[in-house]
Formats: structure tokens, C-alpha cells, sequence
């Protein structure tokens, strides 16, 4: 059994929660409303489960899209995020990947969904963690796992880095490396997941974009700066890495942030996300 310490670098509360809110809804406006990999048939779908799956927010919308007699189960590390009052699960269980699923929960769906989990697996427990995970497929079922590429890249394009992103960049790096994590998921999913045993492996890439960059996708102008609040959430938790790693002060810190702010609203950024499928072997 691999024995696993909750390695989660994220918080974990109310206001994180509104965070993963708001990053779903501007995910599904970058991806033109896609909810899966354009190779899914959601509707064809009957039973589907939303794992890792936090507030709850993809599963809301994929129910609102799937067949109305389709079953949509949830699990997490931790329930505490999830918000019994909007998603709509018919189970939901507690659940760390990084553990075998129980007997009871294997071959059960046609369809499991998995986001964002660049904070929360280590990099030598993504193969075993995405082969627990595909044991709850039926055999022929199909993984989504969407991921994203933590380093960000500038709005205009221009391949020179800027300052104001090279030091969030160096920032997340140092933190993502120190913790063992991959912070290059959207990049390395496709090989996590053919060594995890899945075949006609399929990976989609999209740009996200933050600040000004959300005009060159014709976004209405308020998505500036959701956009740019929507990636400041993460800033207090760097903020306190940066302290800590002696990298400088609070005081600094915070005007470093106000310039990225500030840059982020005249130039923009991208990140960008993969949406990767594989199918469980028959
Ligand atoms: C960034 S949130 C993404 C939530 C959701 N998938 C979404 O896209 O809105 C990551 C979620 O993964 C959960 N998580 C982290 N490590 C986990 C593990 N080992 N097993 C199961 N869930 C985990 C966290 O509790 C959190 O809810």
C-alpha cells in the first residue's frame, strides 16, 4: 500500500472554493463550452464520475449536457469543498486516488472526469493514481483527465520572458519541484497515462487566457479582470512560499504582484490546458 500524506499545496475553504468556481466557468468560455474531449459522447454516457472533483462545478454543468437518466457520482480527498447546495450528485464518497478504489467501485462507469490535480499528486504516484482511477471504468471506458502547464507564457506572444511572469514562473517552479509535483502536467498526462495501461490515448490543447489576452478570444471585457482575480487567488499562498523561501519580504512581494496585476491588464498571459482521453483496455 503507498502510504499518502495529504500533499495538496492549495487551501482548502471558502474562499478557494468560490476560486474553483469561478476558474470553471472561465475554462468552459475558453473551451468554447466543451466540457470533455470533442471524441465523448456525453450523452452516450450513463454512469460518470467526477473525481477529485472539489465544489463540484464541472459535474453541475456535465449533468445539465449529459441524458437525463445518466448517474453522476463524486468523490474527493475531502468533501469540504463541495457544495451540497448547487452540485447535484447522486454519491458522493471520500476517496484518495492515490489509493486503490474498493472492490465495489470498480468497472462501474462509462465515464470518469478528473481535473486539476497539478497540486495534489506527487510525480512518482500519477501512473499508480491514474491505474486506480481506471479501475472504476467499465472495461471500454473512457478517462478524461484535463490538466494544465503551470508555466505561464505571455499575451502577445513575444517568445522573450517577461519579468513580470519570469518570477512567478521561477516562484511555482521552485515550490512545485520542492513538493514533488509536476508543473508540467498538461505536457507529461499523455505518458502518465499509456503507462498507466490506457490505449488510444488523445490529447486536445487550449490556451487560457488571463488579463487583456481574454480580448484576442472576443471575451466580454469584465473577464480582464475576473480573469486576473481568478489567478490572483492562488497569490496569497505563493506570497507566503515567497516569504518563506527567504526569496524576500512581504512588502516586496506585494509590489511585485501589483506590477504582474498591472501588466496582466495591459499585455495578458496564457496558460495552457490539455484535455487528454484514454479508454480502459476491454
Ligand atoms: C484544484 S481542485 C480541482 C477541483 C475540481 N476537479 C475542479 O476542476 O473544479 C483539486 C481537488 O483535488 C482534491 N485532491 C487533492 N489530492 C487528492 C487525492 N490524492 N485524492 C483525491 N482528491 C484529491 C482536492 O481536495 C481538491 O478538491
Amino acid at each position: 500500500m503507498v502510504l499518502n500524506r495529504d500533499v495538496y499545496v492549495l487551501p482548502r475553504n471558502p474562499t478557494e472554493a468560490e476560486r474553483l468556481q469561478a476558474q470553471n466557468d472561465h475554462y468552459r468560455s475558453s473551451f468554447g463550452g466543451l466540457l470533455v474531449h470533442p471524441s465523448i459522447q456525453l450523452h452516450e454516457c450513463r454512469s460518470i464520475l467526477d473525481c477529485c472533483t472539489g465544489t463540484g462545478a464541472w459535474l453541475r454543468d456535465a449533468r445539465a449536457a449529459a441524458r437525463p437518466d445518466a448517474t453522476f457520482d463524486a468523490c474527493d480527498l475531502t468533501l469540504e469543498q463541495y457544495d451540497k447546495s448547487h452540485s447535484s450528485a447522486d454519491e458522493i464518497f471520500v476517496q484518495d486516488i492515490v489509493q486503490p478504489f474498493a472492490p465495489e467501485r470498480h468497472d462501474k462507469y462509462d465515464l470518469v472526469h478528473q481535473r486539476l490535480l497539478t497540486a495534489g499528486i506527487r510525480r512518482d504516484h500519477w501512473v499508480s493514481a491514474i491505474a486506480n482511477v481506471a479501475e472504476t471504468l467499465k472495461p471500454g471506458g473512457v478517462l478524461n483527465i484535463t490538466e494544465l502547464n503551470l508555466e505561464l507564457v505571455r499575451g502577445s506572444g513575444d517568445p522573450e520572458e517577461s519579468e513580470h511572469l519570469k518570477w512567478k514562473n521561477e516562484l511555482t517552479r521552485e515550490w512545485w519541484q520542492r513538493a514533488g509535483l509536476v508543473h508540467n502536467c498538461a505536457d507529461l498526462i499523455p505518458t502518465f497515462m499509456r503507462e498507466a495501461g490506457l490505449t488510444n490515448i488523445q490529447a486536445m490543447r487550449v490556451r487560457v487566457p488571463y488579463g487583456a489576452a481574454c480580448l484576442s478570444l472576443s471575451m466580454p471585457e469584465y473577464q480582464v479582470e475576473s480573469s486576473i482575480r481568478l489567478y490572483g487567488g492562488v497569490s496569497p499562498a505563493l506570497k507566503k512560499q515567497w516569504v518563506a523561501s527567504g526569496f524576500g519580504t512581504a512588502e516586496e512581494y506585494d509590489a511585485k504582484q501589483e506590477a504582474h496585476e498591472e501588466f496582466l491588464r495591459n499585455e495578458g498571459m496564457w496558460m495552457d490546458v490539455s484535455m487528454v482521453v484514454g479508454i480502459r483496455p476491454i
